[in-house]
This record gives C-alpha cells, structure tokens and sequence, in this order.
C-alpha cells in the first residue's frame, strides 16, 4: 500500500514534509512556485520545483481583482484540483483564503476540504501571534500547515497596502516571536513576504523549519514567486524580488527550468531583488 505513493515515478519520489525538513538541514534549496491549472503544473512538475501552491494570488492574477480578498475557499477547491493532476513529485500547497480561518472549527472543516476535495496536503495560512491556536489545532489533527508572515496580502486594506514589512526594529522583533511561535505551535514550513534581508536571514536561523522567502532576501531555505511573474505574463509594475526568467528563454518550460536552478544554484534572488 505504502509503495504506491513512491512508485508513481520511482526515480522522483514525492516531496514532502520531510524531505522539505532535509533539504533545510543538508543546506539544499528549496525552490517553489505558485500555479492555478493542470497544464502549467506539468510544466513546473518538469521543471524541478519542489513545492507548488495554489495560492489566493489567483484572485489577481486569475481573476483581476486588486486584491486576495475576494477569493473564496471553492476558487481555490477548484484551481486545487486542477494543478493536483498535473503534479508527480512536487508538495502541493492550498492557501487558506481571507476569514475561511476565524475560529478553529472553521479552519479544521476547510482544512479537511482543501485537501479532500483540492488534493492539498498542505494548507497555508497567513499567520502572526493571532493564529497560534489555530496552528496548533490543525496541527494537532496531523494536518500540516504553513504559516505566512511578513507581508500579509489578506491584510492590506488593515495594513494599509503592499509593503515591506519589519523594518522597524520592534515589528522586526516581533516578527521573530511571531515565527518561532508558529514553528512552536507546529507550523511546518514559514514563507516569508517582503521583509528586509537580514531579518529574513534571522529568522531563517532561528527556526528548525525551512523558511520559503518572497522578497526576504538570500538566506532563507527556499523561494517562492507567483507563477505568472517568472513568466512575464503579469501586467504593470512588478515588485522588486521579481525577475522575468523568459527574458533569454524561448518557451515557459525553459524558463520555468531557470527559475529552479537559479534558486537552486543561488543565483536567484541577487541583491537587485532585495531589501
Ligand atoms: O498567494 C500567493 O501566491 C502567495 C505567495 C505569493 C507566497 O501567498
């Protein structure tokens, strides 16, 4: 029964929790990527990434709106579903959309649904002191969980827009608590938005679990990039982490490939891309 999972593609056994857990410790990086539909995530699949997620960045990039906030716990279902056929070896990931995790029933039932019904085996939730008890109780359920901190894009319209996060020493301070309380609570992978790199590198040593940078500099285990960035798709301004990896490349699955080995190789994210 157990080898079904591992026989899919023998040669390239499914990532998960603990390989992720290795990855960090053997100083390999982890290279992760968002996507929404079954063809990209062949393409990504192909490309060596380590872990994919259906992110509510599908609510801009996918939908149009300005913001994650209107994407619903069934978009993601959907779009869950989707990438999970595409998928043989790398960890797929399944945000947890904006109040689909206000009470920890709440959390627990979509939960159980993102990864019933989408195929998740992980959950993201974007976190702070705030959600520690609803860490623990989904962790507590064997449901692993990554908790998002530094810039929390369900939060802009409370934070007041897209910006970087824990320049000032005491949010920085407290970001630090927020992460080593997460991991406490048995959050088992961190991401970590739009931070200054040398916080991004704290806190990456400071925790046993691979912390996933967007915009938080070198130093932490893995990166992430929304799908549509690295291809050039996305319209208007780009954050600043962002880097066009189709610009020398003729075809996405090419440019995917470069993605991964410049995280991999460390060339990706350079100084230009920082904080
Ligand atoms: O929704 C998303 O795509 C994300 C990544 C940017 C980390 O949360």
């Amino acid at each position: 029964m157990y080898t079904q999972l591992q026989l899919r593609d023998s040669t390239r056994p499914p990532v998960n929790v603990a390989t992720l857990g290795r990855m960090k410790e053997q100083g390999e990086k982890i290279a992760a990527i968002t996507c929404y539909d079954a063809s990209y995530a062949a393409l990504v699949d192909a490309s060596g990434a380590d872990v994919v997620l259906v992110g509510d960045s599908l609510g801009m990039v996918i939908q149009g709106h300005d913001t994650t906030v209107p994407v619903t716990l069934e978009h993601i279902i959907y779009h869950c579903r989707a990438v999970s056929r595409g998928l043989l070896r790398p960890f797929l990931m399944a945000d947890m959309p904006f109040m689909t995790y206000t009470s920890r029933e709440q959390a627990l039932n979509n939960a159980v649904r993102l990864m019933q019904e989408g195929g998740a085996k992980m959950v993201k939730l974007e976190g702070g002191a705030g959600q520690v008890q609803i860490v623990e109780f989904l962790a507590s359920h064997d449901i692993a969980v990554c908790a998002h901190l530094g810039l929390r894009p369900q939060s802009v319209h409370k934070t007041g827009g897209f910006r970087v996060q824990g320049r000032e020493e005491a949010a920085a301070e407290q970001m630090r608590r927020d992460a080593k309380a997460l991991q406490d609570a048995g959050a088992d992978v961190v991401p970590l938005e739009c931070v200054p790199s040398t916080l991004g590198a704290q806190i990456t040593a400071e925790l046993h679990v691979p912390v996933i940078g967007i915009g938080a500099g070198p130093d932490t285990d893995g990166q992430i990039l929304v799908l549509y960035d690295v291809l050039d798709i996305t319209p208007g301004r780009k954050p600043r982490f962002v880097q066009n990896f189709m610009q020398g490349h003729d075809s996405p699955l090419a440019a995917l490939e470069a993605y991964a080995q410049a995280v991999k190789t460390r060339t990706y994210p350079a100084p230009e891309h920082c904080f």
